[in-house]
């Protein structure tokens, strides 16, 4: 049973390492944090063994609560840099210290939503629902004590912060969630937290109180939509990718994407069709589908460099490999396409995980065909000297990305009347070659996947055999 059932799991990916120092800075922030949540107790006087016990324990309570979050961070993002670590820590940090400061006048839900807000955007939905948890269990630790319904209000309204902007894809949505969240706020805090203090025989105490919450509420909505604004900024000074700057880099308008379909419209086209395969793959296995889109977008920009040096861009035009007859040579043109693809991914500040997509996608296959054309001349070479550098894939969204781009020229050159069983038996090989090549052991794959990849690979060349077939033409026909 455990031999079945180790084998059914998918192997664990390899989180990325963080370095000592910011590992040190990390408990720095960690260490205060348990100072300010704690440091209160050993104020009372006079000051006895239970004070200081208590003391301990809230002190050893904030320090292990700062390392779950640290791990439920790591565990939704195991490629999380430590940038991001650090900026998940300073928002409790920043949150813990304005319990101190400003409790008396800020509402808590001014406090917790935005950061709430940014970390679910950028970091995942579960890690900012661990993050609210940890931010709002000190408040009814007697440092600040606040009304019950008000804190129920603040975790019911960050909750669903967390979950929606998770999901979120765009600007205006993220404006939408910026206004209504603070109407329910005010709504419910009217109905929840004014109802037991106001008195309705005097009516300046029921102004006074709705006062108050109208002010809550306003200031929610003011420091959500400063928020948003400056969304971008986290996202380049902490390599936050959120869904809207996904969906900002797909837009087929950038100057980069504009490059390629003028200077290099045969890789133009193979990136389209790429996009189709890995798509329906990501949808089949649930994998985030906007990333793939993106990141098989960009995926060979590279070959921007030397356009007329990759056969789909030839357009019947003298090959320059067959000119130069340089095995070696054309190999490393190959290989140039990702270097310079991720210069050109660097100097156009694409998000890390869109740039790996570029790398990954070559893995360290094999350059075949010049491979076996050295061996045909007899030049002494080795096989590594015909490998693409790598990584292999690192996920399971450039491993599909590997897949696709390994059967789009097979499927494409199918012949339109080939059965569905001899484009799947293409497919399988396709794949089943990357498998025993070693590309595919990094990526979490399981068995069951690659076979739905399979059949999703199968969905869409059954859509292109369909769009080749042509309609029949007919001269009677004036209908459509
Ligand atoms: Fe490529
Ligand atoms: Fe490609």
């Amino acid at each position: 049973m455990f031999y079945l059932w180790t084998r059914s799991q998918v192997p664990v990916k390899e989180p990325t390492r963080i370095s000592k120092i910011d590992n040190l800075i990390i408990f720095l922030i960690c260490t205060l944090i348990s100072i300010i949540s704690s440091y209160k107790l050993l104020l009372i006087s006079p000051l006895n063994i239970s004070n200081i016990f208590t003391w301990i324990l809230t002190f050893t309570e904030s320090l292990i609560c700062s390392g779950i979050l640290i791990l439920v961070s790591k565990k939704e993002n195991p490629t999380i840099s430590s940038r991001q670590i650090i900026l998940l820590m300073t928002f409790l940090l920043a949150v813990q210290a304005s319990k101190l400061s400003l409790a008396s006048t800020i509402s808590p839900l001014s406090m917790i939503i935005p950061p709430a807000l940014i970390i679910s955007q950028g970091m995942g939905s579960i890690t900012a629902l661990a993050w609210v948890s940890i931010a709002s269990l000190s408040w009814s630790d007697s440092l600040v004590a606040i009304d019950n319904n008000l804190f129920f209000i603040v975790l019911v309204c960050a909750t669903i912060v967390s979950l929606l902007g998770g999901r979120i894809r765009s600007r205006a949505q993220l404006l939408q969630l910026s206004i209504f969240i603070p109407i329910g706020s005010f709504l419910s805090q009217w109905i929840l937290v004014s109802k037991d203090k106001i008195s309705l025989i005097d009516k300046q105490e029921f102004v006074f109180s709705i006062g108050g919450v109208f002010s809550d509420s306003l200031l929610l909505a003011i420091v959500m939509l400063f928020t948003i604004l400056f969304i971008p900024i986290f996202e380049s000074i902490f390599g936050l990718l959120t869904k809207a700057r996904l969906l900002e880099l797909a837009d087929k308008e950038k100057p980069l994407i504009r490059r390629l379909s003028l200077e290099a419209p045969g890789t133009f086209e193979h990136t389209l069709l790429i996009c189709g395969l890995a798509e329906e793959a990501t949808r089949m296995i649930g994998g985030d589908i906007d990333l793939i889109k993106t990141g098989a977008l960009y995926h060979d920009v590279g070959k921007l460099h030397a356009p007329n040096w990759f056969i789909e861009n030839q357009d019947g035009s003298k090959n320059p490999h067959d000119e130069i007859d340089n095995p070696i040579r054309s190999a490393e043109v190959l290989q140039a396409h990702v270097d310079e693809g991720l210069k050109y991914a660097q100097k156009n500040r694409l998000p890390k995980p869109i740039a790996d997509f570029i790398p990954e996608h070559q893995g360290t296959l094999k350059m075949g065909y010049f491979f076996h054309k050295a061996k045909e001349k007899n030049i002494k070479i080795k096989e590594n000297d015909f490998r693409y550098n790598g990584p292999v894939p690192q996920s399971k969204e450039t491993a599909i990305l590997m897949l696709a781009d390994g059967c789009e020229a097979a499927l494409r050159a199918m012949n339109i009347n080939a059965s569905d069983k001899e484009a799947l038996e293409t497919i399988s090989k396709i794949i089943y070659s990357r498998q025993q090549d070693g590309q595919l052991i990094d990526s979490n794959l399981s068995k069951g996947e690659i076979f739905l990849i399979k059949r999703a690979f199968l969905n869409v060349w059954k859509r292109i055999r369909h769009r080749r077939i042509q309609y029949p033409s007919s001269n009677n026909n004036t209908f459509s």
